[in-house]
């Protein structure tokens, strides 16, 4: 049976993720994880936080904090925040993890024995003040095309012309605001990405269920001109990892580290090393989830991320890998994102607008939150978060029409017969239409589910939820009751029998109102093959209890006092 290695984009560092980060990634990734669990495959499902690169080094400065205290302690706040929306990993890692720095070391070992690096004697902008060369976006000064005073070395935010540092007048460092700057050579490491054109280029051709969006992202840049540049994969900075050749060192290297974007895809693979590090499990059990010689060749490996990483997955990453010569696994699908806007722009990390997880769960449940961002993925274009449409469509779905059906049902038993499931007859053409319909809307859901099309998964959840309602409106077993008591029964006891059905189906979008299900009815998660056998699972009298509120609504005094409270910037 094929086993699932789900891996999420790894979140920065530096600082608390917004809900658009999160439904671009992390969120459908544990949708798809949950899934594959409940149809009982085996799944290794693994994130992490990416803790290089500059920006974690000025974050810390900006705390106050040396940097791996920083990162340490974001990586705790980051994993209670995972764990607050629910989200699943079987380990949730760290790039800066010791498996992570010998893995990334032995990669750049294989890739210069198979001769694929160079060394580049390039010039760099060097700041006294700070000690440091300076990454080209942090170099600012005036454009010399628009005269705009905060443009930065790699770009112009006024005008957009692309520049280079040397290109901008009075230059600056962006840390420091000195100009006391220098250009000064220094060697890097370049990964020559060209030589492997032809085999990333056959191993795109075999991708024809990629789609289209995908594919062209990836020939654009293999066939591009520059897409293919060969790629500096070193940096001068002191936080990271340092630059060896596998374990021995790299001669003219000293005091350099790899480029973040080197060494963070390949935390996915050392991820599973401290996963089984973690469990106490041997070597070979995270082996052969990725290395095809040693059991992996029966592992599909999907990725999930937002569109901005789709050229590093698809490009850069596996020319890292194809380039060692060793059988690592390749990804097999690549669910990618495009962006969510909030209310009439776009959240953002470096302005603080929108809403972050953290206050997500200071205000409500998680299902909330994973329901609507789940079933607004942005998946064909961008989606726009509103207050209005999260009030309405999480009170509509959630609380009308799931919430109400499992409250009315239970509350009816209890008060006509008892809290366990009454004695009833056959079930008559009403029940066998509602088992025929959901039978098909449940193939649905499952191949909406395996294609990983979040948005019609969703729908067809909802209109699953939605049969039950319809079908308690039409019969209506409290009317039926008066007359026919016996009928009544079968009504009910079908109803009841939907609610460990609806739990089960629901889990991977709303796993705590799933669990708190099935947690009433005294019954646990079994993935339903035959629609009509699962909706025959309880016998009567088989006890079960009316929950407390699955979900309250949300008023129209909590949506004001949050459009308020979230309109400006978080400091
Ligand atoms: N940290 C990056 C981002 O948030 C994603 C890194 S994904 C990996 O955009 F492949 F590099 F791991
Ligand atoms: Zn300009």
């Amino acid at each position: 049976m094929t086993r699932h290695l789900i891996t999420s984009a790894i979140p920065y560092i530096n600082g608390i993720k917004h809900l658009g980060n999160l439904i671009g990634s992390q969120l459908p990734a544990d949708l798809f994880a949950r899934y594959q669990r409940g149809r009982g495959r085996e799944v290794l499902f693994l994130c992490a936080t990416d803790e290089h690169g500059t920006p974690a080094e000025l974050a810390a400065k900006k705390a106050g904090k040396p940097v791996d205290e920083f990162c340490a302690e974001m990586h705790e706040v980051q994993a209670r925040i995972a764990e607050g929306f629910r989200l699943s990993f079987d380990h949730f890692g760290r790039s800066s993890s010791p498996q992570n720095h010998a893995l990334t070391q032995h990669f750049a070992g294989k890739l210069q024995e198979n001769g694929l690096i160079r060394e580049v004697s390039e010039e760099q902008v060097y700041s006294h003040a700070d000690g440091r060369f300076l990454p080209d976006r942090y170099i600012e000064g005036t454009c010399p095309n628009c005269a705009y005073d905060k443009a930065r070395g790699d770009q112009c935010e006024n005008c957009t012309k692309q520049l280079d540092p040397t290109d901008l007048l009075e230059p600056r460092s962006a840390i420091s605001g000195s100009t006391d700057l220098e250009v000064r050579e220094t060697k890097h490491l370049f990964l020559r990405q060209s030589t492997l054109r032809d085999d990333l280029d056959a191993w795109i051709n075999t991708k024809t269920d990629w789609p289209v969006l995908t594919t062209s992202i990836a020939r654009k840049w293999l066939h591009d001109g520059d897409g293919l540049r060969d790629r500096g994969i070193t940096r001068d900075l002191d936080w990271g990892i340092s630059v060896k050749n596998g374990d021995q060192d790299w001669p003219g290297m000293e005091g350099k580290v790899f480029y973040v974007w080197f060494d963070a895809p390949i935390e996915y693979i050392a991820c599973a090393g401290e996963w089984a590090e973690a469990h106490d499990l041997p070597e070979a059990d995270w082996q052969r989830w990725w290395r095809t010689d040693k059991g992996a060749e029966d592992v599909t490996y999907t990725q999930f991320m937002g569109k901005d990483n789709v050229p590093f997955h698809t490009i850069g990453f596996p020319a890292t890998i194809l380039g060692s010569g060793e059988p690592w696994k390749l990804v097999d699908h690549l669910k990618s994102f495009n962006y969510l806007n909030y209310d009439g722009g776009q959240f953002s990390t470096s302005q603080g607008r929108g809403i972050f997880m953290d206050q997500a769960l200071e205000l409500l449940a998680p299902d909330y939150w994973r329901w609507w961002l789940l079933s607004h993925a942005p998946e064909s274009s961008d989606a726009e978060f509103t207050w209005s449409s999260f009030q309405q469509d999480t009170n509509k779905d959630l609380a009308d029409v799931l919430g109400n059906f499992v409250s009315r049902v239970t509350k009816f038993c209890r008060s006509k017969f008892s809290e366990a499931l009454p004695e009833g007859g056959e079930n008559g053409p009403e029940e066998i239409a509602l088992i025929a319909d959901l039978q098909e809307r449940l193939g649905r859901y499952q191949d909406h589910m395996e294609a990983i099309e979040v948005r019609k998964a969703a729908a067809e959840l909802r209109a699953i939820w939605a049969a039950g309602n319809e079908y308690l409106q039409e019969t209506a077993p409290w009317t039926t009751f008066k007359t026919d008591p016996e009928k009544a029964a079968v009504q009910i006891r079908l109803a009841l029998n939907l609610i460990p059905f609806y739990a089960t189906l629901s889990a991977p979008f709303i796993p705590d109102a799933a669990a708190n299900m099935h947690e009433n009815m005294g019954t646990s998660p079994e993935w339903p093959v035959d629609v009509n056998a699962a909706l025959h699972a309880l016998p009567a009298g088989h006890p079960f209890t009316v929950p407390e509120v699955l979900f309250a609504k949300i008023t129209d005094e909590s949506v004001a006092d949050w459009e308020v409270r979230f309109s400006g910037t978080r400091d």
